[in-house]
């Protein structure tokens, strides 16, 4: 056999989400963060429409973006829902990060719908962040709904045919690594046997 089984089954189990506040504030090399897209740009794609599209955030433009996230948080919210807490939250999670990588996808309107372009777009997170556990980088893939806006699309200068699905704050990390929990997936499979 290939390829180490137990090594593997070992690698997506403990795969966790790893936040900025347990970032270390390292720098990653770039020839890691470019392994961590290769390895994205083999995912699964329906038509070879390969729709997942990246923009590396890092240096200055992680403030700016903190910036804009934080701006972003005190225009959205009314008055007696702000949080003062997650108001600097917005602006210190990207500068604590060595670089955030924004989850973007190219529409292919005229070959498939949206719903396997996200699926194949989600497959390519799962390869990046199956490869950040394996360099032993913590991670996590956040959906703000500020994705959508005008701002965080001019941030990112998007066109038109693509749309930003979160992003894919990157660090490394010194803190215990966190323990999963999932419940039993007998409770999920059905099996068909005759
Ligand atoms: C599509 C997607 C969007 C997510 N968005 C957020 C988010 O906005 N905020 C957050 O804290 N976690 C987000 N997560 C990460 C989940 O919170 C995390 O995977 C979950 O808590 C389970 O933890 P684990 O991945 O360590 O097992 C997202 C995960 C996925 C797949």
């Amino acid at each position: 056999m290939k390829y180490e089984v137990d090594q593997i089954n070992d690698l997506i189990e403990n795969r966790r989400a790893i936040f900025p506040k347990q970032f270390t504030e390292e720098p990653i090399a770039s020839e890691v963060l470019t392994q961590l897209l290769e390895n994205a740009n083999w995912a699964p794609t329906h038509r070879r429409t390969e729709p997942w599209r990246f923009v590396v955030v890092r240096g200055e433009a992680r403030a700016r973006m903190g910036d804009i996230l934080a701006d972003l948080y005190l225009k959205n919210t009314p008055t007696e829902k702000y949080s003062e807490r997650k108001h600097l939250k917005k602006a210190s999670n990207p500068r604590r990060s060595a670089a955030i990588i924004a989850i973007c996808m190219k529409r292919h309107e005229e070959l498939l719908p949206e719903w396997e372009e996200i699926a194949a777009t989600a497959c390519a997170v799962q390869n990046l962040w199956l490869t950040a556990t394996a360099y032993g980088l913590g991670g996590y893939w956040s959906s703000p709904s500020v994705i959508k806006s005008q701002e965080i699309r001019a941030f990112l200068e998007l066109p038109e045919d693509q749309i930003c699905l979160g992003f894919f704050y990157l660090g490394k990390y010194s803190s215990e690594h966190p323990k999963g929990q999932r419940n039993s997936i007998a409770e999920k499979v059905r099996w068909l046997n005759d």
